[in-house]
């Protein structure tokens, strides 16, 4: 089969760089797909890290600390950034304006208005494609329930909650990094962080928050600097978000949480879902596990667990009684942006990354969490509710 090579400039050769990096390099995986990405270009801040990439991808041509330098490059066809989020609108922003289609890392700026600026070069060239990363769907288990809700099988829906939950942070001897301060990570902290991998699935069944009431929690406030000194941790660790949620058809509660200090937690990533037909839960926990509970009127309420096969949105090599992992999402998500990249909206499976309007609504959802959090209120979001404007309208005669 004659592949599509898609040409990638990698900006930002830190943890989730390596990543894409791995996930190219094991493309084979990938049954079936007549495209293909190849990494040849890479720009971090620090050379040394870009020069892993030369030592191990062969197609590396450039390596450079200047990213302006890889976005000149005219053989370049689109762009993976991962890089601290005070960078996001700049570069992103720069690199929409350059013609590359792009990958970009969560949360899409630091802050509200960062984001906007990222939607306002997006705006300007809508031939580019955007999306922004979130690997956590395309667990089967999850990519399972995404359909579920895609077919309408949860009827009425009771109510609904998402998290994210760390357990790294629990250690105060642990130095501090960009994470915890508010000049690279932002004041959203551990909702800027985590916050795009909870929403992502909510927002894709059309579940907006029409409101929020945040607690916001620090819960280690200093830490060793890594230099002999102590420093301030300035964002927040963890964060749970009560919302309310208003649809055209529906009204309903969801519980988000956002957690780099629950302990016991390793990278816990779950949704469960609760309707008056089905329910069901999944968890990175337990990455195998799918329990759900189909319900007529009259009928037993049981749970029915299974192990769910290795089955994501795109076939692999591997077979379907073995376990699918982080690593294993992360190659979904990627064949799933070059499909888009490629194929639009012929992709050959409905679970597209996530959207710029989406991470744009996730800011919303951050920026009143926030102004919850200081003022111990609810926080509507984006204008008067629908029971609202029907009590505001005159009574009609
Ligand atoms: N999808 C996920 O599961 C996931 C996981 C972790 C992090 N992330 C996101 O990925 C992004 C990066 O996080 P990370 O954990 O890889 O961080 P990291 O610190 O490991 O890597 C960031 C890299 O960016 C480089 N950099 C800094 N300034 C730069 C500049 N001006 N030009 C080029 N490179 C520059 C740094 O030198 C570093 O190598 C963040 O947006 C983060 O939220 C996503």
């Amino acid at each position: 089969m004659a592949k599509r090579i898609i040409r990638f400039g990698v900006i930002g050769c830190g943890l989730m760089g390596k990543e894409f990096a791995s996930a190219a390099a094991r493309w084979l995986h990938v049954a079936n797909v007549d495209f293909e990405p190849c990494i040849t270009a890479v720009c971090d801040a620090n050379l040394q890290a870009a020069e892993w990439f030369r030592e191990r991808i062969p197609g590396v041509a450039t390596v450079t600390d200047d990213y302006r330098t890889l976005l000149a490059d005219p053989d370049i066809d689109a762009v993976y950034c991962a890089v601290p989020h005070h960078l996001h609108a700049d570069l992103y922003a720069d690199i929409v304006r350059a013609g590359k289609h792009l990958l970009g890392e969560k949360p899409f700026g630091i802050d509200r208005e960062a984001n906007e600026r990222i939607m306002t070069a997006i705006a300007e060239r809508p031939d580019v494609l955007v999306r922004c990363s979130s690997e956590f769907p395309f667990f089967p288990g999850a990519y399972r329930i995404a359909q579920w809700v895609r077919e309408g099988r949860f009827g009425r829906i009771i109510e609904a909650e998402a998290g994210f939950w760390h357990s790294s942070d629990l250690d105060p001897n642990k130095p501090v990094n960009w994470k915890r301060r508010e000049a690279t990570n932002g004041e959203y902290g551990c909702m800027g962080d985590l916050g795009m991998h909870v929403l992502h699935l909510p927002l894709r069944f059309g579940w907006k928050p029409r409101s929020v009431r945040a607690l916001l929690q620090k819960v280690v406030e200093e830490r060793p600097d890594g230099k002999g000194g102590i420093a301030p941790c300035e964002t927040w660790d963890n964060a749970i978000l009560a919302c309310d949620v208003d649809t055209a058809d529906q009204r309903f509660p969801m519980v988000l949480s956002m957690k780099r200090i629950a302990p016991g937690h390793a990278n816990t990533w779950f949704i469960r879902i609760a309707g008056t037909e089905l329910s069901a839960e999944f968890s990175t926990k337990n990455p195998k596990r799918l329990a759900y509970l189909p319900y007529r009127p009259g009928g037993e309420q049981a749970w029915h667990t299974i192990d769910v096969p290795h089955q994501s949105a795109y076939p692999t090599l591997t077979g379907g009684i073995f376990e699918f992992g982080f690593s294993d999402s992360i190659l979904q998500m990627w064949t799933a942006f070059c499909d888009e990249l490629v194929n639009r909206e012929a992709m050959s499976q409905p679970l597209y990354c996530a959207t710029p309007d989406e991470a744009a609504a996730s800011h919303e959802v951050f920026t009143a969490a926030l102004e919850s959090g200081r003022t111990g209120q609810t926080v509507r979001i984006g204008g008067r509710d629908r029971h609202e404007a029907e009590s505001a309208a005159p009574a009609s005669v």
